[in-house]
């Protein structure tokens, strides 16, 4: 048994889909959540700022004495997260994993498409776990860079017609080439679930990788004895680099719901990579 918090982040607000998901599971336990909206995105810088902007991420939320952290970010657990386990004590769970694993076990014809940011295409994490658990499998994988803007800015209700054009330019060959299950690789596009699945039609699973890093949580935390024993629900702690005043108004979004809890503003840069240099 442990109550301690457990620390998810991501570059922006995407990995809140994540939280709704861990809430649902693990009503007991407490959430320290930091969204690094003052330098989101991640999805088009290079490999070394990822990690750079993950480290600091990683000591933000130790300073909360947390359990376990949830990289709730496609592109940090794609380029980083190799880099980042072995020199973390926490322990770590990350997207690509668990909707990986989901993925191989759902798809009927072996062809499985991902989308994601262009830094999570191009590090092929993915393509790669995919064929370590199945070889075999055809992956089919496309940079969406343009989900992200539309999501930030409200653009993803089923009928706007600037999302349902983008969808179609960037799925319509993953259409034509048949997958039966698409992986959703960025925390932010399970909003744009609605318009993707009427564009792919209802022989298409969608997996959301932030539900899916939730459910490897909960049993990564059942197997280590550190489920909490809280009866009532947990606290959750919102944090993020920039415009804390318009939180609420965007997390509802990820959420599905208002949110309840607190949100700060953190100088993020204050944090981490002292030993090896800023
Ligand atoms: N949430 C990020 C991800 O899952 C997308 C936004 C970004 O590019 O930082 O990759």
């Amino acid at each position: 048994m442990d109550n301690r918090p457990i620390g998810v982040f991501d570059s922006g607000l995407g990995g809140l889909t994540a939280v709704r998901q861990l809430q649902r599971l693990l009503p007991g336990e407490e959430i320290v959540y930091f969204g690094d909206t003052g330098r989101v995105p991640y999805g088009s810088r290079s490999r070394e700022t990822v990690i750079r902007y993950a480290r600091q991420d990683i000591a933000f939320l130790q300073s909360y004495d947390i359990k376990a952290i949830v990289v709730a970010c496609g592109t940090v657990s794609s380029v980083a997260l190799p880099t980042l386990i072995p020199e973390t004590e926490t322990p770590m769970i990350g997207v690509v994993e668990p909707a990986c694993q989901k993925a191989a076990r759902l798809t009927r014809n072996g062809r499985i498409g991902v989308i994601g940011t262009a830094g999570t295409i191009a590090s092929r994490s993915y393509e790669y776990t995919l064929q370590n658990l199945r070889p075999g499998l055809r992956v089919v994988a496309k940079a969406c860079p343009l989900f992200v803007p539309l999501v930030e800015n409200g653009r993803f209700q089923p009928g706007d017609r600037v999302a349902e054009l983008v969808v179609e330019e960037y799925l319509e060959q993953m259409r034509q080439d048949g997958v039966d299950t698409l992986i959703l690789g960025c925390t932010h596009y399970p909003l744009l679930r609605e318009i993707i699945a009427a564009f792919l039609g209802p022989g298409v699973q969608l997996i959301s990788p932030g539900e899916e890093a939730a459910g490897q949580t909960l049993e990564l935390l059942r197997r280590d004895k550190l489920l909490s024993d809280r009866q009532k629900p947990g606290r959750a702690r919102y944090f993020v680099s920039d415009a804390p005043e318009s939180f609420a108004a965007f997390a509802g979004m990820f959420m599905g719901a208002p949110v309840a809890g607190d949100v700060a503003l953190v100088d993020i840069g204050q944090y981490g990579n002292e030993e090896r240099g800023r």
